[in-house]
């Protein structure tokens, strides 16, 4: 079914500035893993942070009362069993890290603690960060079209930062071990006892990994004396950028890793759906189908798409948002390397940002967020910002261009512009990839004979592909969503699986049809617990649309696994309404970013 459109039009620049001189001395490149020896011992009540933090605590314990004083006198009026079942009730936004009670990361894969301690640098004197004024954006090139000067020049910031001293915070593997502080459990929910503190499969994954680039991007130009050096972005929805980027080939070159799936180098076509398809015509037909349902025809909520809430005290993992489980966990885990015990380094969490791909990687998973949030109305979905203040209100930490430890809020990174940067423009082939009608009948009655109905086989450790009768909320063409809940994964190992409604042809090597409804997935990382429960939502509406139902009362669903093994365990699924109606068709988007 691989009919493409292949798009050939882009547009936009790149910017180029003059380079300049070294500004370190040579040493020799920092390799190895940061495992300190001893910690700074800071008193928590002593320092700056922990002094605004407990007031902050007190703000908002305050707040936590006043809005559970609320709640009673609504309970009063509907019951308490209403109040205790509340889904959605405002708890308190997670708070920042307490640097200090860092711990030593796990690599469950290997069984053992991480030779490595990822924690930063312990400082007393934090600073609530304040954006700078912007005086001209930054323009993040794609990573495909860069020039010979950029590659020079990104070459020559990562090199800098290689052989900055590795106790400095802006240091390559300090940089990297950000990343795996924030996503191996080495921290706590502040006030949460040992809950992991995880910034993955949730709504915090994009403001985290915007946050992330922007000191990553602003250490990068100090470097080199240019502020307005931006981070290149690895366009794998666009065929032109399907591959592993040139300049990240070259073995001499500082952006260059030897970890890295070797099967994978160019010209390899990044495989989205981790299929293991060997067409690379079908792949990329896939892939741009992949795009689609993630970016506009899967989401009924703003949530479908950022990731599920988490607040304080909510545990790891609530559900990843369509975006981050689908293209997000295929390109890590497809780049990473299996000669490796865990993937390192793109395909396991706690290595991933020691990679410099990973932040080229990110800067299209951030332009996606820029996408949906300004360019996207054809994605249906009446409100696509999330307003509520345990989103807005949460912190991190981070140090800036000039080693300074900085706290920053999301509701401070929801607008790219305000932060200074926006991404070089390129055509988005999957905004109209809408897969064929499927012609024949759903398969309902013939599969009724065969497939066991939803309630009978669940809880099912998926292991192999399964087949369920799923009943819809009424029959024929309705505004539906699938839930697929208590999706119980084992957090050390990948895990994916798809989602096909009444497929007619069970060809599981192939994406594009309208059959296929979205895609459960994991990069491998830590937990304390090593397992993790979590729940995807996927809408319905428009694949009814391309089939035939008019007479079902039941939809087929088909759940391929693309993982070897055991591993995750599906609780239960159901089709609802959708929570949040789809509108009437909008006037089509502009194909820009
Ligand atoms: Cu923090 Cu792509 O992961």
């Amino acid at each position: 079914m691989a009919s493409l459109h292949l798009p050939c039009a882009t547009t936009g620049t790149t910017n180029t500035s003059a380079t300049s001189r070294p500004l370190f001395p040579k040493q020799s490149h920092f390799i190895a893993s940061p495992k300190r020896t001893r910690r700074l011992q800071v008193s928590c009540t002593n320092n700056g942070h922990s002094k605004k933090h407990s007031s902050e605590n007190t703000e908002t314990s305050q707040g936590k009362v006043d809005r559970r004083n609320m709640l009673l006198g609504l309970s009063g009026l509907y019951g308490a069993a209403n109040l205790a079942s509340a889904p959605e009730a405002p708890a308190n936004p997670i708070q920042a890290p307490v640097l200090d009670k860092c711990g030593a990361a796990t690599n469950l894969n290997t069984g053992k603690q991480l030779d490595i301690n990822c924690c930063p640098p312990v400082v007393q004197n934090v600073i609530d960060y304040k954006l700078p004024p912007v005086r001209r954006l930054k323009l993040r090139p794609s990573a495909h079209r860069v020039s010979a000067e950029y590659i020079f020049k990104y070459n020559l910031a990562i090199d800098r930062m290689k052989r900055l001293p590795k106790e400095d915070p802006r240091s390559f593997m300090q940089q990297a071990n950000i990343h795996c502080a924030y996503c191996n459990g080495a921290y706590d929910q502040p006030g949460q006892g040992t809950l992991d503190l995880q910034v993955h499969n949730s709504w915090l994954f994009f403001p985290f990994h915007r946050w992330y680039l922007y000191f990553y991007e602003r250490i990068l130009g100090k470097l080199i004396n240019d502020p307005t050096f931006a981070l290149p972005f690895w366009n794998w929805d666009n065929p032109k950028g399907m591959t592993i980027p040139p300049m990240f080939n070259d073995p001499t070159a500082a952006i260059f890793d030897e970890k890295r799936n070797q099967a994978n180098l160019p010209p390899a076509v990044v495989d989205l759906g981790m299929t293991g398809n060997k067409d690379p015509l079908q792949v990329v037909s896939n892939n741009l189908t992949i795009m689609y349902a993630e970016m506009i025809r899967g989401n009924s909520s703003v949530t479908d798409f950022m990731g599920k809430p988490y607040r304080e005290g909510t545990p790891v993992n609530p559900g990843p948002g369509a975006s981050e489980r689908g293209s997000h966990t295929a390109v890590h885990v497809w780049v990473g390397d299996p000669r490796q015990p865990s993937g390192e380094d793109l395909g396991n969490f706690y290595s991933a940002g020691r990679d410099p791909l990973f932040y080229c990687h990110h800067g299209n998973c951030d332009r996606m967020w820029t996408l949906w949030q300004y360019h996207l109305p054809s994605a249906k979905v009446p409100d696509r910002t999330i307003t509520d203040p345990d989103y807005l209100n949460t912190q991190f930490l981070f140090y800036d261009e000039n080693a300074q430890l900085v706290r920053v809020t999301v509701k401070d990174c929801v607008s790219n512009r305000a932060m200074g940067y926006d991404y070089e423009r390129i055509d988005l082939p999957w905004l109209d990839y809408r897969p064929p009608p499927q012609t024949a009948t759903a398969k309902v009655t013939r599969a009724a004979t065969e497939a066991a109905k939803a309630e009978t086989v669940f809880p099912l450790n998926l292991d192999k592909i399964v087949r369920v009768l799923v009943p819809k909320t009424k029959k024929g063409k309705a505004d539906e969503v699938l839930v697929i809940e208590n999706i119980t994964v084992d957090t050390s190992k990948f895990l994916k699986f798809d989602v096909f409604i009444n497929d007619e042809d069970d060809n599981v090597l192939e994406l594009d049809k309208a059959a296929y409804a979205g895609t459960y997935a994991q990069v491998p990382h830590r937990t304390t617990t090593q397992t993790a429960t979590t729940s995807i939502q996927l809408k319905l509406t428009e694949l009814y649309d391309d089939m035939d139902v008019t007479d079902d009362e039941d939809v087929l669903i088909t759940l391929v696994p693309r993982h070897q093994g055991d591993g995750i365990t599906i609780g239960g699924i159901k089709i609802i309404e959708n929570p949040t109606p789809t509108p009437a068709p909008a006037p089509a988007a502009a194909p820009s970013s």
